[in-house]
């Protein structure tokens, strides 16, 4: 099996429908209606009915040990697929939400960390995952909140939800003091919106990632500049066809990208309601072995683990 690095998953997104309903079951809650299709698939249909879906998923989420179990059922799955390692988005306001200090929910996905190195011999790190359309203030209170407890797993601070909601200047506080503080910078661009979005991202925040970033391919002087930059995209082609962005897996611009000099690594993103797996991502991206490989140890190298851990996880994957 190939070894696999992920850098871009996120920890809600990775719920099967069996885990969302016996977290529900555990929690003593209905499932909302509407949620799942004959097959028991998750339902959504765009861009934004995807992240109504997503949120009323995480409404079966009551205690810090369901974001524990949900991640260390994620890491054994992706383990038995060949991952290493995996880098995963976990959003502090969810947790604050339902009232968890942050220490609690925290807690929980460092102890499934630990089990998980221990039981399945994969590593992962954290990123804080603020939510864009909740707006810069509450982005910049969770990256204070991230500081303010840091911990060595939490390794990085990232951006999801609606990209066409605000600006990326608008969270450069945020990102601007996760940066001083020492923790990696990501975000979500050039998903639903257009190269203007990463030009933006790379100008006006101290990023070294973009997830996504693949509409980067409608821009070339954009392809050069990442190129030139080394900045490295998170691709997740299961989770652009299945939103719509490509008709098809052909269709996606990953050759295109990698031809172009950028950077990538592949991810899964929300593999249940995509239909796709880290696995899959892997499988079909229509790579041989070798640049496969290559994939990986990008992955090691832009992820924001520390020296020691990158060292010690590229021995295992030969060029
Ligand atoms: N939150 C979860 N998945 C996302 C995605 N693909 N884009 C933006 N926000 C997300
Ligand atoms: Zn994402």
């Amino acid at each position: 099996m190939i070894p696999k690095a992920e850098l871009h998953c996120h920890l809600e997104g990775s719920i099967p429908p069996d885990l969302a309903h016996a977290l529900a079951a555990r929690n003593g809650l209905d499932l909302p209606d509407k949620l799942f299709d004959a097959e028991g698939h998750y339902i959504w249909r765009d861009f934004l009915s995807f992240l109504d879906a997503y949120d009323r998923v995480c409404g079966v989420l009551r205690t810090a040990r369901d974001f524990g179990d949900i991640l260390y059922s994620y890491l054994q799955r992706t383990a038995a697929e060949g991952a290493i390692y995996v880098e995963m988005f976990c959003s502090p306001e969810r947790p604050k939400s339902l009232g968890i200090p942050y220490a609690d929910w925290l807690g929980a996905l460092v102890d499934a960390i630990d089990r998980a190195r221990r039981d399945f011999g994969i590593e992962a790190r954290i990123i804080g995952i603020c939510i864009r359309h909740l707006g810069p203030d509450r982005a910049l209170a969770l990256a204070r909140q991230i500081v303010a407890e840091p911990h060595p797993y939490v390794v990085a601070l990232g951006m999801g939800g609606d990209e066409a909601k605000f600006t990326p200047a608008d969270f450069a506080p945020a990102y601007r003091l996760a940066h001083e503080n020492g923790l990696g910078c990501t975000i979500h661009a050039g998903e639903v919106v257009g190269p203007e979005s990463v030009w933006a991202a790379i100008r006006d925040l101290p990023v070294t990632r973009i997830g996504h970033g693949v509409r980067s391919i409608e821009d070339s002087a954009l392809v050069e500049e990442l190129a030139r930059r080394g900045i490295a995209l998170e691709v997740c082609p299961g989770s652009n066809v299945a939103l719509g962005l490509y008709p098809n897996r052909a269709a996606h611009p990953l050759p295109r990208l990698i031809a172009g000099g950028v950077r990538v690594t592949l991810g899964s993103d929300d593999p249940p309601f995509f239909h796709t797996t880290l696995g899959t991502e892997y499988d079909q991206a229509g790579l041989g072995e070798l640049v496969l490989r290559a994939i990986t140890r990008t992955a090691i190298e832009a992820s924001f683990a520390d020296d020691a851990t990158k060292a010690k996880l590229l021995k295992g994957v030969p060029s």
